[in-house]
């Protein structure tokens, strides 16, 4: 872990025309497309303080037939959003880059990596792109997230996906300093192997 306040780094999305809040609005659309198409199981590695996922799954019809975990080290973080978790929204505080911590969890038909790739190394990216077939349902959605800067490492991330059986569905944030990608599982089911660590931050 890094020197970095992960409770702090929040703020940005209380900006208003903040590029983080920007992103934040278009990670939000597409949960709620996710949960308007059915998604019942969700799982948000890295979940911060869950601010994509919880308020979209509070104010949605389908809330009470979901079921989410969220995987978040920074205590401070865990605490802001179990405050903010509807019924049936686990938050758990502990290591969101081991597999292990999905058992039980997953599959799942939605799952959010964001704000994680462009905190750890691009192997680490290529490493858990690959290792997402096993929290994902057939047909599941997966969110990610990558910062535009240079170099611009979301086409590399595309293909990534594109190579472990996932489709692209939409990549947004074109000009802007966030690129959001939408993915979905095309592949077939892959059994959790727990004990496998997709990533490490080193920002
Ligand atoms: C950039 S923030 C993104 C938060 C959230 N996903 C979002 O987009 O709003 C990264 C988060 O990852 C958390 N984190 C870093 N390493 C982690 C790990 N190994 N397991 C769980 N959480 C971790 C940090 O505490 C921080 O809250």
């Amino acid at each position: 872990m890094t020197q970095q306040d992960w409770m702090r780094w929040h703020d940005a999305y209380d900006e208003p025309g903040s590029s983080l809040k920007e992103r934040l609005d278009i990670v939000r659309r597409w949960v709620a497309a996710a949960l308007d198409e059915g998604a019942s199981r969700a799982v948000s590695l890295c979940a911060g303080q869950g601010r994509d996922l919880l308020p979209v799954l509070a104010g949605h019809p389908r809330r009470g037939q979901v079921r989410a975990r969220l995987v978040e080290l920074d205590e401070r973080n865990v605490a802001a959003a179990r405050s903010a978790a509807p019924e049936g929204v686990e938050v758990v505080c502990g290591d969101a880059a081991v597999t292990g911590s999905y058992a039980g969890a997953v599959p799942a038909d939605l799952v959010l990596a964001c704000g994680i790739f462009g905190n750890i190394t691009d192997d680490d990216v290529r490493r858990t792109v690959a290792t997402l077939p096993q929290l994902c349902a057939p047909g599941a959605m997966v969110i990610w997230t990558r910062g535009r800067h240079e170099p611009d490492l979301v086409p590399a991330i595309c293909e990534w996906f594109e190579g472990q059986g996932f489709e692209r569905v939409a990549v947004e944030g074109e000009g802007t300093k966030y690129g959001v990608g939408v993915h979905r599982y095309a592949g077939p089911p892959v059994a959790l192997e727990p004990g496998a660590r997709m990533f490490t931050f080193v920002r």
